[in-house]
């Protein structure tokens, strides 16, 4: 897996219809780099959710290329997927938790599919219900949380294991604005130990609060100035890459 220095996905003229419907998504092209911080903005059905399912791979583009650490992921076998998804940390938008699992279960996940022994995990684990504010609640099945915690539940699952690049489908949107600034350090803490962080929101307050973050802007289905803001080189500033 190699790409040209930084670089870790390229979209070349994306497009995306489901069904036989209009394009949902057209012309989408742009770089991300590694270790930067972007937010894909626009209205309610802009088609976020939709670019990030082309990005996490659970979609398939109608048109176009995407390349991820190199490899053109379009053509690749099915199988061969798993391996690109294991690099990457999901927060859903509808959350996803397992539902016969607890909290603690739940953000243990990624570890323990990676292999990390149960002596190892729980500490890691614990630390990360405490930066959620979920320290007592991790003994509860989903169920029984509210929506906020849940989400919380679903960030720490996502960020537990590092991941090269961390996905986020309106992080906050359940959360009051105290956590979500919160919820944001956290992010930001990710990003400084080298993830790349993708999170899409409406919230354009949030915007403000990362300020080197770069911002995507999906306007009924294409990037608003796909040449601009999306091409700048990565960070210069000794930060890993
Ligand atoms: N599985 C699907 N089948 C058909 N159309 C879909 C499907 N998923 C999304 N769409 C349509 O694609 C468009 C973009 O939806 P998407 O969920 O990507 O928007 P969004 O920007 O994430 O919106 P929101 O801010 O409300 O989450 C919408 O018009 C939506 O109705
Ligand atoms: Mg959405």
């Amino acid at each position: 897996m190699s790409a040209p220095e930084g670089e870790i996905v390229q979209f070349d003229n994306v497009g995306l219809r489901y069904g036989t419907e209009r394009e949902i998504l057209s012309n989408v092209s742009f770089t991300l780099f590694s270790s930067r911080f972007y937010f894909l903005t626009g209205a309610s059905g802009a088609g976020k959710t939709s670019l990030l399912r082309l990005l996490y791979l659970a979609q398939r583009p109608s048109r176009g290329a995407i390349r991820m650490f190199g490899t053109d992921v379009i053509t690749l076998p099915r199988e061969k997927l798993p391996a690109y998804r294991r690099r990457m940390g999901v927060v859903f938008q509808d959350f996803r938790l397992v539902g016969h699992l607890s909290a603690f279960d739940n953000v243990a996940l990624p570890l323990r599919v990676s292999g990390v022994r149960e002596a190892d995990l729980r500490g890691p684990v614990e630390d990360m219900l405490e930066w959620v504010g979920l320290a007592q609640r991790a003994d509860a099945r989903p169920a029984t949380l509210s929506g906020g915690e849940q989400q919380r539940v679903a960030i720490a699952r996502a960020v537990i294991g590092r991941p090269d690049i961390l996905v986020a489908d309106e992080p906050t949107g359940n959360v009051d604005p105290e956590m979500a600034l919160k919820l944001l350090r956290l992010f930001e803490a990710l990003n400084r130990l080298g993830t790349t962080v993708v999170v899409a929101t409406h919230d354009v307050q949030l915007l403000r609060k990362v300020p080197d973050s770069l911002i995507m802007r999906l306007d009924k289905g294409t990037l608003a100035d796909p040449t601009g803001a999306l091409r700048y080189p990565p960070r210069r500033d000794g930060v890993r890459m």
